[in-house]
């Protein structure tokens, strides 16, 4: 997702709040002016006095932030509450009877969910749950649709205490064994199947699958009828959601839990290894989705808020099943792709249901914007008043797409830049103040302490010079850790600077006006359509089917996607002649969707003898990017062990 750094360096339209928009927006200059100077002035303060206001507890902290082990951080570690009440319970008093979730599923069928039904279908799975022996601290895996029931599934986790790990329906049956068996989950919750993109997503088949070879730590499956079709049930094991719900009772008081207790895991692509159980808390977690939805969403009571992310990543998490509902909102959930019936579905949903905030990915408004301005020109947006992305960098003529075809130049666009560790938002505009320029996620957010540094760890102040992006405090929404491996997490994210700050594995610039631009990882992390996957699994994947001996796998800059993938392969047999076996590059290609998950998949392979490699043995990732990319080689390439494969790799031979 390396940006073309040309293009955006001269990047320096400026587009000032719309007036509109700015003269209703709920922070202005001074109020923003305000909440920097008070984080400034009183790191800790600062969120201690939000936290008190804006979060409901059951017992309130009177420490706000223990360093003393760090970095392993604690925040209002003696307080208690129940981020379930938070999401839910404490809107009942005024809006009972206000619409908490609009559903439409990808056939059309459409819900409105009042906030006491949620209260109702939250207390009853969560005596469901209760029923089948979870209990406080035992870990959950959801790999289901985006259906109500996602939603309703994760409130009731938190309303008991128990610990979520919410596996993406477009993970495979290999992943989400991988992610139960980490987690040492007890039990699962999943659909008979979800509608995408047409088709029928069989997710019970792929976890009975799963669960044929997983650890014993799994008891009970509990299985939401979302389709038509029959699905196995295990007796003993299995048990339909209808029937887990039967005869329970419509309350459950929500556990009041300390604040520092895991609220969830969410499994998320490094560099090396297995995928990481990114582990967030409860209460500082929630503060970081709350203080966000007011200060980039500028959320208002009748908004209609629309993040279009599953719930199996972290911005479905923090921008669905949370944030939006912590501070009363109400949300639109749809089931399916942008595309069914057509490319039109997501502005014809903004339509129907008069969506004010619209908040997705770079990869799908490129995808939206390549159909053209016909479609969008055919629906009635003039509800919508907020646009967002996030995810991956967002080029400058999406932006002006976006920002002209579904805002009509009068909503600001907040590009927000965050990762499933930071729980939320960190740099964005506070859109009714800060100028945005097409391409750049501007500020970081009051309270949020980002810099960009040099390898010694020094701040970069000159204008346009490329850095790591850091973050030099803790803020209460950080992850407390990764699930069993706290050697990982010290090392993944804190060592390079002997454990002083955050580095975030982005690079990144600061203009001359301080605006901050994304560069790309550091890391060999890639960045398709917005969600992170490491190299390393998908060469994992490669090399354990039996024809393949060694794999590579790089980014390749794509106009749509962001980055696809590109992976070299050396087979143990020989190589196909003139490099070309379209039967097994569609057989590896749907043997990593197996292993992974269907983004997973390559875009392209090509096969060499060999992989080029240093005199040290070691692969040059470099190279391959740059080949892959299809520009002209400019490293020096005579370390190479074995120059003679370059023209193989480039597909010459
Ligand atoms: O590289 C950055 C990119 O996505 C990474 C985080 O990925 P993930 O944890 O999957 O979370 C994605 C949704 C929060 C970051 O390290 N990224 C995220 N948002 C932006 C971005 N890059 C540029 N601009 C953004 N707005």
């Amino acid at each position: 997702m390396t940006q073309n750094i040309d293009s955006v360096l001269q990047e320096n339209r400026l587009f000032p709040p719309p007036a509109d928009f700015a003269s209703h927006a709920s922070i202005d200059e001074t109020k923003l002016q305000a909440l920097y100077q008070q984080a400034e002035d009183d790191h800790e303060g600062f969120w201690a006095k939000l936290a008190h206001e804006e979060l409901s507890w059951n017992r309130p902290f009177s420490k706000t932030l223990n360093s003393d082990n760090a970095p392993h951080y604690r925040w209002f570690e003696d307080g208690e509450l129940n981020v379930s009440y938070n999401c839910v319970d404490r809107h009942l008093a005024d809006k009972a009877d206000k619409t908490a979730i609009i559903f439409e599923g990808e056939q059309g069928d459409t819900r409105h969910i009042t906030y006491a039904e949620l209260h109702r279908e939250i207390c009853r799975f969560a005596n469901g749950l209760k029923r089948e022996g979870v209990e406080c601290g035992d870990r959950v895996v959801i790999y289901m649709p985006m259906v109500p029931e996602a939603i309703i599934a994760m409130q009731a986790c938190a309303r008991i205490g128990a610990i979520h790990s919410v596996v993406f329906g477009g993970f495979s049956a290999e992943a989400l064994k991988d992610r139960i068996d980490d987690a040492g989950a007890k039990l699962l919750i999943t659909a008979d199947g979800g509608h995408r993109g047409g088709k029928l997503i069989e997710l019970k088949a792929a976890a009975d699958k799963a669960l044929d070879s997983c650890g014993d730590s799994l008891r009970k499956v509990i299985v939401l009828k979302r389709s038509a079709h029959d699905v196995a049930m295990k007796a003993g094991r299995d048990i339909w959601w209808s029937d887990a719900i039967a005869g329970v009772s419509d309350e459950c008081a929500p556990l009041s839990v300390n604040a520092e207790h895991p609220l969830f895991l969410l499994y998320t692509s490094g560099s090396t290894g297995k995928p990481k159980g990114i582990q967030h808390s409860s209460a500082g977690y929630l503060l970081g989705t709350v203080m966000t939805m007011k200060w980039v969403f500028d959320h208002r009571p009748d908004d209609i808020y629309w993040c279009t992310a599953d719930v199996g990543w972290i911005t479905g998490h923090s921008y669905v099943a949370y944030g939006p509902l912590a501070v009363g909102g109400t949300i639109m959930v749809y089931e399916g792709a942008p595309t069914v019936p057509d490319t039109g579905r997501f502005w014809k949903l903004c339509e129907a249901h008069k969506v004010t905030i619209f908040y997705t990915a770079p990869t799908a408004i490129r995808a939206l914007m390549k159909s053209g301005d016909e479609v969008p020109s055919r629906y009635d947006l003039s509800s919508i008043r907020l646009l967002g992305t996030v995810g991956e960098p967002i080029n400058p003529e999406a932006w002006m797409w976006y920002h002209e075809v579904i805002g009509k130049e009068r909503c600001p666009i907040v590009d927000t830049w965050w990762q499933t560790e930071t729980g939320a938002n960190m740099i964005a505009p506070v859109p009714g103040v800060i100028a945005t320029k097409p391409g750049s996620c501007t500020r970081p957010l009051p309270g949020m302490a980002l810099d960009v540094v040099d390898t010694e760890g020094n701040s970069i102040t000159t204008p346009d010079k490329g850095g790591l992006l850091v973050i030099r405090k803790p803020w209460p929404s950080m992850l407390r850790g990764i699930w069993g491996d706290k050697a990982r997490y010290i090392e993944t994210y804190w060592s390079m600077f002997n454990n002083r700050f955050y580095v975030a594995g982005d690079s990144a610039r600061r203009d001359r006006d301080g605006y901050y631009w994304i560069m790309g990882r550091i890391d060999d992390v890639l960045n398709v359509s917005g969600h992170r996957l490491g190299t390393m699994e998908v060469e994992s994947a490669l090399v354990a089917h039996p024809a393949v001996v060694e794999a590579a796998v790089v980014g390749r800059p794509d106009d749509i996607k962001g980055e696809a993938i590109f992976a070299y392969v050396v087979l143990k047999g020989a190589r196909p002649q003139g490099g070309v076996d379209e039967a097994l590059t569609n057989e590896l290609r749907n043997w990593v969707g197996e292993q992974i998950g269907a983004i997973a998949k390559p875009s392209e392979i090509r096969y060499a003898d060999n992989l080029p490699k240093t005199r040290s043995g070691k692969i040059m990732r470099r190279l391959l990017r740059t080949i892959a990319s299809g520009e002209a080689i400019t490293q020096d390439t005579s370390t190479l062990e074995n120059e003679a494969i370059l023209l193989q790799l480039q597909g010459k031979e």
